[in-house]
């Protein structure tokens, strides 16, 4: 193992704020019990918001670097569990914003953070999908957990054009499910089409549905944005219907009432991939592998090195990235 990376690295240089790839030494690592050689990681909204100035100040433990999900190889650690070799995934727990992150080319981690790659599925391809993948993977669990089945009625997708909605596409369609997508770039209607969706639904349109009741239209959601969106949406899901909530994009608002819960029994689940327990992250990794082919996992990926990421970082705050953006960490 070399004793020195390089890495982005973001710190504070009298009172500004520097983000650039920088070599560093072991000794800049933080805490943990193992160390790993990254390969791959992905561009995540949250990614988006570090690299462009730390907005919301997404890093919270200056100086660090960015990345809040990364595949790579174990190139020592002391938990008995774990070899030197093993190709293993870190998702969520802080990484990217309270510890240092994937956009590195080693890193430090606790391993109980950790997953072994699954077989059914490449390092490169488990951050194809990244956080997004694993996220829409868990709300169609929690969709599936609920009762909801591909038999119940369509399934209604929010930023149907966006990293968590894409994969969220393509998983349930693979399920069986008809899905429609809400989009505000139906310009891209032909991309969500081939990804899966059934219906194609303007942005604008599901606003319009103000009303606190609507007639029933799906069986169930999944909603990445929150806000007026999300409220729309429940009062047009069917009796008994579930949606999962895993998103913000449009806001951290929820302007609605009680009406669809005590006259339709609908459920509202939240969603969380950064602190989810590991047999659930092992059962959702497993199913991605097995639903989706390399050519697909290729198919929605755009790969940029570490060195290009300022342009896509940027792309992703203005909603302008198509499907996901996988990270090579190795070639800077
Ligand atoms: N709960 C969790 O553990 C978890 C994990 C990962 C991500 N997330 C959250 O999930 C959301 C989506 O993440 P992502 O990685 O898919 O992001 P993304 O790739 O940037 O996609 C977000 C999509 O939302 C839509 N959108 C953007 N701004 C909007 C606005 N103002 N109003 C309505 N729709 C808007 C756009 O889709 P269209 O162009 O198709 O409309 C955009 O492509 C983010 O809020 C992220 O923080 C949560």
């Amino acid at each position: 193992m070399s004793n020195t990376f390089k890495a982005l690295r973001a710190e504070l240089e009298s009172e500004e704020l520097t983000i650039k790839i920088t070599e560093l030494g072991l000794e800049n690592l933080p805490d943990g019990d193992t160390t790993i050689d990254v390969h791959y990681s992905s561009l995540n909204y949250k990614d988006g918001m570090a690299v462009n100035g730390n907005k919301a100040r997404i890093m919270r433990n200056l100086p660090m670097s960015p990345g809040i999900d990364l595949a790579g190889i174990i190139s020592s650690t002391s938990d008995k569990n774990y070899k030197k070799g093993d190709e293993v995934i870190v998702t969520g727990w802080g990484l990217g914003e309270t510890h240092s992150g994937g956009y590195s080319q080693i890193v430090r981690v606790n391993s109980d953070w950790i997953i072994k790659k699954p077989d059914n599925i490449s390092l490169k391809h488990t951050m194809s999908v990244g956080t997004a993948g694993l996220t829409a993977m868990l709300s169609i669990i929690e969709l599936e957990n609920s009762g909801i089945r591909n038999s119940s009625g369509d399934i209604v997708v929010t930023g149907a054009a966006g990293g968590v909605g894409s994969l969220s596409i393509m998983l349930l369609s693979k399920l069986g499910y008809s899905v429609t997508a809400v989009t505000g770039r139906m310009e891209l209607e032909k991309y969500l089409k081939d990804l899966g969706a059934t219906n194609i639904m303007s942005r604008d349109d599901l606003l319009a549905m103000s009303r606190p009741l609507n007639s029933g239209k799906w069986a169930g959601a999944i909603d990445t944005v929150g806000s007026t969106l999300l409220a729309n949406i429940l009062s047009a899901i069917n009796y008994g219907g579930s949606v999962a909530c895993c998103g913000n994009a449009s806001g951290n608002d929820l302007p609605t009432t009680v009406l669809p819960f005590i006259l339709r029994k609908i459920q509202l689940i939240g969603i969380d991939s950064v602190y989810c327990p590991i047999n659930v992250r092992n059962d959702a990794w497993k199913r991605l592998g097995d639903l989706i082919t390399p050519e697909e996992f290729e198919n929605i990926t755009n790969e940029v090195s570490l060195n290009e990421i300022e342009k896509p970082a940027k792309l992703i705050l203005e909603g302008k990235v198509q499907g996901r953006t996988v990270v090579n960490i190795k070639d800077i």
